[in-house]
């Protein structure tokens, strides 16, 4: 067993140009899924990504249209009925790329500089779909496949998943599998192995206040009229209270509290206010003082307000009340909140609180649930085995802020637990201009991926 994954692993060493090369191919595709301009560059990554798993020798890849961008199957079923079976599950589409004139070099042009690869989606996430059928090749061609793996590749993460439920719910039997690997969490540091073993759900809204049918001259009318961009401030301050609490009524009610013994292991984590303060250029971190930043983060829910739109913000002056105001919010969930729950509490929140000078209207996006998965789970534990070999240091364990909507889905619909890793790190630049992907960490990423499916077949067995 050692033997083989020593020659899968030279495999992976000796293929890394090829590797990077292939990275470089599907970053060139730019499958932004919220851009209709950009549905046929999703059918062309779609593709592409069939090839790759066709070519590696799946036996069946399969691209499956869904009402808007496709998702990509495949399978390799060839350890037999009692081998564990692992769904590796990507996403293959990214953010946009706005605003532009921010990144030093062209989005869609992957471009390496020292040991960094920048293009969108180079961290979040091609590089960890490519490192994924990689460690699967790596093993393919020194040897076989302890484990059965079957990808499910979507086209719609970053948009919330809208048809992936469907898509699951309707072929449960062809992704039936008993753990999920995603890849699409990250690590805290090149040098910190990190399992994170929780995810924050998403609720996401836009918040529209009107005023007067029309501007209004703010000297004829001004202390007569409340003004829309004042009344939804006044609305938006009193959502946090003076401790960095939600006021929303009934909003911690189904927090988890988070026990002494998690508590402990969250203390390991290096994220304390420094290095927040450090990471993002604040003059101080904020928040609730109860809880550690670690804590406040993965897990502790949040409310945000991500953009504001009101009257006028050009260039001089204009005396003007404007008609309406705008505000997109959202905000991170927590075990065992969910996102029907707080647009109810989002929702009284607003009929006890705007006043009767306004009107306003709330609409709301799709989201996805929390997530959490047990740490003892014997595929996390071949996780930290594998993490712990390539880079001989003990994992910290951690509670990711972000949403990946998947990772509570498979658990309801499929009945499958999920693993997360991934090899991007927080200054990678995901979502923002000049993304990049550390490829030192990728590759160790890929002996990482190789050692886990190794490790799964010990695992469950021991287990079983
Ligand atoms: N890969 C991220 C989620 C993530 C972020 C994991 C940070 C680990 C660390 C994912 O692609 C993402 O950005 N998700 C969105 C979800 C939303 C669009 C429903 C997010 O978290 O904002
Ligand atoms: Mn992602």
């Amino acid at each position: 067993m050692a033997a083989n994954s020593q020659k899968a692993l030279e495999y992976a060493h000796q293929h890394n140009a090829e590797f990077l090369s292939d990275l470089k191919e599907l970053l060139r595709i730019p499958s932004i899924s919220t851009d209709p301009a950009h549905q046929a560059d999703m059918v062309l990554t779609a593709t592409w990504l069939k090839r790759q798993l066709t070519n590696l020798g799946c036996e069946h890849a399969e691209i499956f249209p869904t009402q808007r961008h496709p998702v990509v199957y495949a399978d390799y079923i060839r350890a037999g009925a009692t081998a564990p079976t692992i769904l590796i599950y990507g996403h293959y589409d990214v953010q946009p790329v706005d605003p532009v004139g921010l990144w030093k070099t062209n989005p869609f042009d992957p471009i390496e500089q020292g040991n960094q690869l920048f293009s969108r989606g180079a961290s979040d996430m091609k590089g960890q779909v490519v490192a994924s059928i990689k460690a699967v090749e790596s093993i393919l061609r020194t040897g076989s496949l302890p484990v059965n793996v079957k990808f499910m590749l979507e086209g719609e993460e970053e948009i919330g998943s809208p048809n992936l439920d469907t898509f699951m719910e309707e072929h449960k039997h062809l992704l039936a599998c008993d753990v999920v690997l995603n890849p699409d969490a990250g690590m805290i540091a090149p040098d910190v192995p990190t399992i994170v073993y929780a995810l924050r759900g998403l609720a996401y809204f836009e918040l529209r206040v009107y005023g007067p049918a029309h501007d209004l001259h703010s000297g004829i009318f001004g202390g007569v009229v409340h003004n829309p961009a004042q009344a939804l401030c006044e609305l938006i301050a009193g959502m946090y209270d003076d401790q960095g609490r939600v006021t929303l009524p009934g909003f911690y009610d189904h927090v988890q509290a988070l026990s002494a013994e998690e508590r402990q292991e969250l203390s390991r984590l290096p994220t304390d206010g420094q290095f927040y303060q450090e990471m993002t250029g604040v003059p101080k971190i904020w928040g609730d003082a109860e809880y550690t930043p670690g804590e406040r983060v993965g897990a502790r829910p949040t409310l945000e307000v991500h953009g504001l739109l009101s009257g006028f913000t050009g260039t001089g002056t204009k005396t003007v009340i404007p008609a309406w105001a705008m505000a997109k919010i959202s905000s991170r969930l927590v075990p065992d909140q969910n996102p029907e729950e707080v647009d109810q509490q989002l929702r009284q929140y607003l009929k006890a609180n705007a006043p009767s000078t306004i009107r306003w209207e709330l609409t709301t996006f799709g989201g996805g649930p929390p997530s959490y998965t047990e740490r003892d789970l014997p595929a996390t534990q071949a996780l930290v085995q594998a993490l712990e070999s390539v880079w001989s240091k003990h994992v910290v364990y951690k509670r990711e802020g972000g949403s990946i909507p998947v990772v509570g889905s498979v658990r309801t619909i499929l009945g499958a637990p999920s693993v997360l890793t991934g090899f991007g790190l927080p200054d990678d630049n995901a979502h923002a201009p000049n993304e990049k992907l550390d490829l030192p960490t990728w590759n160790k990423g890929i002996d990482a991926l190789i050692q886990f499916f190794y490790n799964m077949e010990d695992t469950l067995q021991v287990n079983k």
